[in-house]
């Protein structure tokens, strides 16, 4: 059976991150989940983080919705949407030093799979949690 939990619609804003971690990291432990409230805090800051980049590219009012999906058992899935057209790139950090480039990398590391799709109204990037 498909269970798709309650959403979590929010302004694209600093502290969206925070917000949408609590509200995975609840529905995770309602589900029996717990243990793996930790890797999905962290890749739930990241892809809301991109995210709100995203969404403050676009400079027009847009909202980020956060939702978790538990399609196959015991293997939750976290869902991040926004009205970007923009898709994700690995890109990488650049260097040692960069201070960017590796969300993608830390999200695809701690994951099961990682995916993304646009959809008419922009895209969804999910990961599976291991
Ligand atoms: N939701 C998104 N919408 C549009 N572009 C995205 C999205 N997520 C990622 N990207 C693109 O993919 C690139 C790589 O993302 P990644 O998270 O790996 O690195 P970063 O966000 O640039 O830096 P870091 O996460 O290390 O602070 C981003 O710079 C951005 O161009
Ligand atoms: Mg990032």
């Amino acid at each position: 059976m498909l269970t798709v939990e309650k959403e979590l619609i929010l302004p694209p804003g600093a502290t969206a991150p925070r917000e949408a971690r609590a509200f995975i990291a609840g529905r995770l432990v309602k589900q029996g989940h717990a243990a793996k409230v930790s890797d999905a805090k962290v890749i739930t800051s990241e892809l809301v983080t991109n995210a709100v980049r995203a969404s403050d590219r676009l400079e027009i009012p847009c909202e980020i919705i956060v939702c978790l999906h538990d399609i196959y058992p015991g293997r939750p899935c976290i869902e991040v949407w926004d009205h970007s057209p923009e898709v994700p790139t690995y890109t990488g950090a650049s260097d040692r030093y960069a201070e960017a480039g590796r969300g993608l990398a830390i999200v695809r590391g701690l994951a099961l799979s990682v995916d993304w799709c646009l959809t008419s109204h922009g895209k969804c990037v999910w990961a599976v949690l291991k």
